[in-house]
């Protein structure tokens, strides 16, 4: 089967990886850097951006690709899926209609409210900086500042974390509607949840869904979580499915908003198909909804696609024939720590060019997984973009070893302007979160 895959990130590394698994692949991808991973798994690949859509259905259609898959946001807003879909091509990502439950972060919310889905937050929408600045002092102060539409993870501003009063988020308002931030002269502006943040992830064939395990990313710059907001710096999942802080029955409940949103989508006439992306916060009135991606999170895609043994193919063409309740899919009981090596600057002003060198031999010996990420390959050596560079998956029993075999491999990986949070899934860094939840 000629499968074709969109992106170029360490998310479509695992994705490519777990596709390669099925049997009679010929893999072919599209990505606008050369992820040295991703082209030694395909047949072949198309050097180019993936909103580009006329040459991508090109592509598919001079290949004949039998079934697609999309990584990114992106391409998704950019109508890929409806075009190739028009094409006679398959394609196992939403189309533009239903992935507005991420592109477009208001008619996400006015979803949640029409439909009465649990764990929804205060928000308004604006145009006017005064009507928001009396809304800021409604809620006391205590919010979060968005733009609407996309921004790459990084556009989301907290009360506390990231402006200290009503004049600094003001400014930041006032800069997003100016600016167009996210597309529109527009801001969201929602209550702040207090909390710990979790993931879930599951697939969607417009009806029903079959959640993942959950995994905890972290999304900020520095030890601790502190610092700027990123793409993601790494994340952890546990053996049983669940987070140190999550019981089975908050896992069920968020499992449960899922798949209301799916139902409301369907009522929408915006059936998603694909996998989905809850990130929630847990508060102490339970789970609350922080954003939906229409896509697999990144890094979260690569705690949990290792992990998966089922024929992933099998799994696509039973989210496209609405055939999901009769699967069952077989996952490891394992953990996972994934960390990010990323430039120097990253989130603020990148260090691009700079060389990274790699053992793949010796990551591989150490029982870790390794995903090249936003990384160009020149003259065989490896060089480091804007974004993250690649990120390696320590998988084990238990959480402790996985961090322990994460760490090991990273070893392997040199660079003079490279930069890792080596915080994550550690048994100190999660004990501090236990203990901000039991203040
Ligand atoms: P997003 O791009 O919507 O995922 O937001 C980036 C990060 O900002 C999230 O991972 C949270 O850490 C934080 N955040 C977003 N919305 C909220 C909210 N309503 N309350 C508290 N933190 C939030
Ligand atoms: N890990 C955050 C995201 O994929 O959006």
């Amino acid at each position: 089967m000629k499968v074709l895959v969109i992106g170029g990130g360490a998310r479509e590394h695992a994705i490519c990886d777990i596709v390669k698994k099925s049997k009679n692949i010929e893999l072919y991808s599209v990505m606008s850097n050369i992820n040295p991973g991703i082209e030694s798994l395909s047949k072949e690949y198309l050097f180019e951006k993936e909103i580009e859509v006329d040459k991508i259905v090109e592509y598919a259609i001079n290949k004949n690709i039998e079934i697609v898959l999309i990584g990114p946001e992106a391409p998704l807003e950019s109508g890929l899926t409806n075009e190739l879909i028009l094409n006679g091509v398959l394609v196992c990502a939403p189309k533009k209609e239903a992935a507005r439950i991420e592109t477009d972060k208001e008619w996400m919310r006015n979803i949640l409210k029409k439909y009465e889905i649990p764990g929804q937050l205060k928000f308004k929408c604006f145009t006017d900086i005064n009507k928001a600045e009396i809304f800021i002092e409604d809620l006391n102060g205590e919010v979060v500042i968005k733009p609407i539409g996309l921004t790459g993870g990084k556009g989301v501003r907290v009360s506390g974390d990231h402006f200290y009063n009503t004049v600094e988020a003001i400014e930041y308002i006032g800069e997003i509607i100016k600016k167009k931030i996210g597309g529109k002269s527009k801001v969201l502006i929602e209550e702040k949840a207090k909390g710990e943040e979790f993931t879930l992830q599951a697939f969607s064939d417009g009806v029903s869904i079959i959640p993942l395990p959950l995994v905890q990313d972290h999304k900020r710059l520095f030890p601790g979580d502190k610092g700027p907001n990123t793409g993601g710096m790494g994340s952890y999942s546990l053996s049983n499915g669940l987070l140190p802080f999550i019981s089975k029955s908050i896992y069920e409940e968020s499992a449960a908003i899922l798949q209301k949103i799916i139902e409301s989508l369907n009522r929408e006439k915006c059936k998603f198909i694909g996998p989905i992306y809850g990130q929630f916060m847990l508060t102490s009135e339970g789970p609350k909804i922080i954003e939906v991606n229409a896509r697999f999170g990144d890094p979260e895609a690569m705690n949990v696609l290792p992990l998966l043994s089922s024929d992933y193919i099998d799994l696509c063409k039973a989210m496209l024939n609405e055939n999901l309740c009769k699967k069952q899919i077989i996952i490891d009981n394992k953990s996972t720590v994934c960390k990010y090596i990323v430039p120097e600057g990253y989130g603020v002003k990148s260090m691009i060019d700079e060389k990274i060198t790699l053992d793949e031999e010796n990551i591989k010996n150490s029982g870790s997984k390794l995903y090249y990420a936003s990384v160009n390959k020149k003259n065989n050596n490896i060089y480091t973009t804007s974004s993250r560079s690649l990120a390696i998956v320590g998988i084990s029993d238990l959480l402790v070893d996985a961090e322990i075999m994460c760490e090991n491999a990273l070893r392997y990986v040199k660079g003079k302007h490279i930069y890792i949070r080596h915080d994550i899934g550690t048994s100190k860094l999660i004990q501090s979160k236990m203990n901000k939840i039991k203040n």
